[in-house]
């Protein structure tokens, strides 16, 4: 056969294989997540989803309300049709029982709950153990809900150069025992950097989103790839794009900067 021919063929072959390795090895799924903490009224909701124009994004968009509003925002995002999920800022890990104030995985799932976040470190400062974070991570892999694991430094941990054994033990705490981790979602927040207006700078972000893969690698091998790693912190519309465009950084989990509607979308847009 005449070479031309020969190398034609054989360049159209390779870009076949290679469109179909896109499709067989899946992307990893980047995620852009409201976290409302104890923000947020009936009737704010109301006006803030009035406001928020989004389109089907690439990415998935994720609100986790206080508990009381998590049915009203589902509720609205379906009348305004925001191609939104609904997620809670926290679980328990028992599926029942006398536990005044908690609220069992069971019953997010019934109110359409795909997301919670577990480990948040406003909660770990109220005693949660690693040890309970597990038994929540478990327990909404278990009943269908994605868990969002939040893990982070202090500023006295990095000062003491503590980050990366902080970050390590965190992770491997959350994941004991967990067999799947394809639902798995990791937020790296250091704490020094949430709801103060000092976001980590980009790369600084990405040496521990780094380290945190590596971390699940090691123990849990390839998987770790698939794995979105959020970053989470004084996250807004200016600083958005540039975290963006870390390798590691998968997605934002947003505070402060997710209660006006303007910014968020900015936000989503930024790493859509
Ligand atoms: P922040 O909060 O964006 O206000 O810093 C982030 C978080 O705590 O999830």
């Amino acid at each position: 056969m005449n070479q031309a021919i020969e190398e034609y063929i054989s360049s159209i072959v390779k870009e076949v294989v290679q469109s179909e390795l896109q499709y067989m090895i899946p992307k990893r799924r980047t995620l852009v997540v409201a976290n409302w903490k104890m923000n947020m009224t009936l009737t704010s909701t109301t006006t803030f989803l009035d406001e928020l124009s989004m389109a089907q994004e690439k990415c998935t968009v994720v609100i986790c309300p206080p508990f009381p509003l998590i049915y009203s925002t589902k509720f609205l995002l379906n009348k305004n049709k925001l191609p939104i999920c609904v997620g809670a800022q926290n679980v328990h890990w028992k599926d029942k029982g006398a536990f005044t104030g908690q609220v069992s995985a069971g019953l997010l799932k019934e109110l359409d709950c795909r997301f919670v976040i577990i480990g948040h470190s406003e909660v770990r400062e109220f005693g949660e153990t690693d040890e309970m974070v597990n038994l929540k991570v478990k327990q909404a892999l278990e009943i269908g809900i994605d868990p969002i694991i939040c893990v982070g430094e202090t500023q006295d941990q990095r000062e003491r150069g503590e980050t990366d054994q902080v970050i390590k033990g965190q992770i491997l705490e959350a994941l004991k025992g967990v067999d799947d981790l394809s639902r798995v979602i990791i937020a790296y927040e250091p704490v020094w950097a949430i709801g103060t207006r000092l976001s980590a700078k980009p790369e600084q972000a990405q040496e521990v989103h780094q380290l945190i893969r590596e971390t699940i690698e090691g123990t849990f091998g390839q998987v770790a790839e698939q794995i979105p790693i959020l970053y989470g912190g004084s996250v807004n519309q200016d600083n958005a794009s540039s975290l963006s465009e870390m390798n590691d950084i998968d997605g934002a989990l947003v505070g402060g900067a997710s209660l006006d509607a303007r910014n968020f979308a900015n936000i989503v847009h930024a790493f859509d």
